[in-house]
């Protein structure tokens, strides 16, 4: 088969326009449209090369499967749903904080996915008190014109009593003065609150010399997920995406190479995965720990 005939067959296979392919090549989609023709009056030679390249990669990209993080029941995230479905039912405000790459954002989807009363909002550096009432505004379908004031008392108007659940991830991001506004809305609405990030909320919330009591003191259940997650809990999230981690040698490997770290455990169980899809060989313990030399966290 030429190569024009297999790129050819490549395109209609997976429906790549001539525009995606030149833009995969860095050439123009006429150098691509002469060259499948037969017709290019350049270097062909390089262009050969190109589609070697693409070809090879595109077959490579068929023989891999994807992996996608999905959400596997451990005992970490066990306790994670258990301490936001207690703060839904007794209206608290529970806290969940662990260090990054653990597994939080993955409880509260979890969590939100299976519970639409449940409402989440993910915070980042740029957050406000002003921010957060705005985007509990939008959730509700609230106006968000007004004063802080006005945004404040008409988002408790629609919260009291409702039962609902206001989850805010990477609440390490928020100042004090958007810490307060969801006290004063729990307070107000008696709703419960779920505030998750890293070990720095929990100084947030108490102030760096204890001067938050009034917040802090409300704080019913706190969970720390620590700093890495247990054997068990990767083991189970390994085997989830790579059945070749039910071999203990392979497992015992991915547990020390991740370090605990559910990230660092996807980025690995990938890049071996993706590689022994290639090769046709069996994750073995050898392929994981050379994989994560390469790996920067
Ligand atoms: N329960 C789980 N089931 C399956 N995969 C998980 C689970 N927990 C974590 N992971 C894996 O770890 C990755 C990181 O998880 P997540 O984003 O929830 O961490 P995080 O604690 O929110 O980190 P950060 O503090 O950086 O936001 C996920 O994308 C997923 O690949
Ligand atoms: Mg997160």
């Amino acid at each position: 088969m030429s190569l024009q005939t297999e790129l050819n067959e490549i395109m209609s296979r997976k429906g790549y326009s001539q525009t995606q392919v030149a833009r995969a090549f860095g050439k123009s989609p006429a150098v691509v449209n002469q060259y499948l023709q037969g017709k290019y009056q350049g270097d062909v030679g390089s262009i050969d090369e190109l589609a070697r390249s693409f070809i090879a990669r595109e077959a490579d990209k068929e023989k891999s499967r994807r992996i996608t993080p999905r959400y596997i029941p451990t005992v970490t995230s066990r306790k994670g749903i258990e301490v936001i479905r207690l703060a839904h039912l007794d209206g608290e405000i529970n806290v969940l904080y662990g260090a990054a790459g653990l597994g939080k954002t993955m409880i509260l989807r979890e969590y939100a996915s299976r519970h639409r009363d449940a409402l989440l909002i993910e915070a980042d550096p740029g957050y406000t008190a002003r921010v957060v009432l705005e985007e509990l505004c939008g959730l509700l379908g609230l106006s968000k014109r007004g004063n802080m004031h006005e945004l404040s008392e008409a988002c408790i108007a629609a919260l009291r009593d409702s039962g609902r659940l206001l989850m805010v991830d990477e609440a390490e991001n928020l100042p004090y003065r958007a810490l307060e506004t969801l006290r004063r809305i729990h307070d107000k609405a008696g709703i419960g609150v779920v505030l998750a990030g890293m070990p720095r909320l929990i100084i947030n919330l108490k102030g760096k010399r204890g001067e938050y009591q009034q917040l802090f003191s409300r704080v019913g259940l706190a969970l720390n997920i620590g700093e890495s997650l247990p054997q068990a809990d990767i083991s189970d999230i390994a085997i989830s995406m790579l059945p070749d981690a039910e071999n203990p040698d392979v497992s015992e490997a991915l547990f020390r190479a991740s370090n605990g770290n559910a990230r660092r455990l996807f980025k690995l169980v990938r890049g071996v995965s993706r590689h022994s899809d290639i090769s046709g060989n069996a994750v073995s313990a050898g392929a994981v720990r050379k994989f994560a030399e390469m790996l920067i966290n």
